[in-house]
């Protein structure tokens, strides 16, 4: 190892963990990724990404020599300088964020370390508020019932990686934050990034650098705080979405078009172009799960999150008003078909998490419609996942449109930009199009025939 590279450990491959542990062995580090599912390591071992993000297993294959995939925390424990935890935190039925991996893992560092000083324990995984601590005492409690003496520091190091761009949010972050109530600690983490902080490692082609690219800021918090940080920016940006669609339904109503409006409050810098585009709102395995926890950590303090639930509301309502955009262009939806383009929660992903697709399919088959779907990548998600869903499966968008009354943009895939919509269209009963994100050229589809509707417009 070259100076200044560490050994380190990360338990969980799901997006957060492989991301992470491809990103840090590309850096230099000594990684060892740990996971309990045996095929999962064994098709890590073969070289294959498991999850499906753009440029990782690129990645991975440029990082190889610094990955080792295995099934034992055991095996790789020894000699790390830093444990990530980033096993799944799954939602309760509560809205509490369920930290039952995250304390397993800890248990069982806590029956491995031996005497002496320890690594860092770093929780990544979204926790809920006091999970460091938390985590620190399951470990102590493993290590006093073995009368071992091991000096370890925990830190809270959450991530801000979105699926889809998961590499370069991680390459090019705005901030690395690292919540410790150890100096040491955070500086042994700011070696850890010191590449990115520094953004000092060798570009790779495909990971495009964004454009406003400043040197990421390590913010250097208590522990708690880095808690809080998560779920404060999660909401938030779930507010802005929640936000610019609540506007975009007063847009339909007065006859303004908020494309418009997003651009004429965007450009003030205050407030920030970057997520204020309408449409169906947020899907996904975070802004839900992070919103639903944070307005129940407070509810246990007696203290309502008025903000952040009328965001909930508004992003659970938002999904249907394409239902009722196709019931006000076709009147009776029993016996219509319905052509949904793009199931994935949003592009590039075949994430179905929380899909707004999912919730409207579902409504529009109890309405009596006939449903027919077509994703480029999430189709096998899909059926796999999604079985008791009666509806046409199709391989490709002419296929979709056979014989439909409507199509609905679900999923703003770039393939669906540039589509010849009178070959389309010919296919079509009806020619109406629900444009669920704002993404197709209405001009260019009217002159096809179709009747479009946008959302806010
Ligand atoms: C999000 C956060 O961005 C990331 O920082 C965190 O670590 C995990 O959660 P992700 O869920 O992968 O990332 O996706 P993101 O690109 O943020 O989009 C979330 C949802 O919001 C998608 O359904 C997307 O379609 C929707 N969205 C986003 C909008 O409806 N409008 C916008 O302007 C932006």
């Amino acid at each position: 190892m070259k100076n200044g590279n560490m050994k380190v450990v990360i338990v969980g491959t799901g997006y957060v963990g492989l991301t992470t542990a491809v990103s840090l062995a590309y850096l230099g580090h000594e990684v060892s990724c740990v996971d309990t599912n045996p095929d999962i390591i064994a098709r890590l071992q073969n070289g294959q990404a498991t999850i499906h993000e753009p440029g990782l297993e690129r990645m991975m294959s440029l990082a190889w020599e610094n990955l080792s995939f295995t099934t034992s925390l055991a095996d790789s424990l020894a000699g790390a300088a830093v444990v990530i935890i980033a096993v799944g935190t799954p939602a309760k039925s509560n809205g509490d964020a369920d930290l039952s991996s995250v304390e397993k893992v800890a248990e069982q560092i806590g029956m491995l370390l031996g005497a002496g000083i320890g690594p860092i324990i770093v929780t990544k995984s979204t926790v809920p508020i006091g999970s460091a601590r938390r985590v620190r005492t399951v470990i102590d409690r493993q290590l006093s019932l073995r009368g071992v003496e091991c000096s370890y520091h925990v830190a809270s190091n959450p991530e801000f990686l979105r699926e889809g761009a998961a590499i370069t949010d991680t390459f090019y972050p705005d901030r690395i934050v690292v919540g410790t109530d150890d100096n040491a600690a955070t500086d042994m983490l700011r070696k850890l990034y010191a590449p990115i902080l520094n953004q000092t490692f060798a570009a790779v082609e495909e990971i495009v650098r964004p454009t406003e690219n400043n040197l990421p800021v390590l913010v250097s918090t208590n522990p708690t705080s880095a808690e809080l940080i998560k779920y404060a920016a999660n909401s938030f940006l779930a507010m802005k979405i929640s936000f610019i669609n609540e506007m975009a339904g007063l847009a339909e109503k007065v006859g303004a078009d908020i494309k418009e409006v997003t651009q004429g409050i965007g450009l003030d810098r205050r407030i920030g172009i970057r997520y204020l585009e309408a449409g169906l709102g947020w899907g996904g395995s975070c802004f839900a799960k992070d919103t639903h926890a944070i307005v129940y950590t407070a509810a246990q303090y007696g203290y309502p999150m008025e903000l952040i639930q009328a965001a909930i509301n508004v992003n659970k309502h938002q999904r249907f008003t394409v239902i009722e955009k196709l019931q006000s262009s076709l009147k009776v939806l029993r016996g219509a078909t319905i052509g949904i383009m793009g199931l994935a929660f949003k592009p590039n992903t075949d994430d179905l998490r929380d899909a707004p697709a999912i919730a409207i399919i579902g409504k529009l088959l109890d309405l009596g419609a006939r449903v027919r779907v077509y994703d480029p990548i999430a189709m096998g998600n899909f059926s796999r996942q999604y079985p008791e869903l009666s509806v046409d499966c199709c391989s490709g968008l002419e296929e979709l449109a056979t014989g439909c009354d409507a199509l609905v943009v679900v999923t703003e895939w770039p393939e669906f930009a540039s589509v010849a919509w009178v070959k389309i269209g010919a296919r079509m009963r009806q020619r109406t199009i629900v444009d669920g994100r704002n993404m197709l050229n209405k001009a260019r589809l009217e002159k096809s025939g179709f009747h479009y509707q946008g959302v806010g417009r």
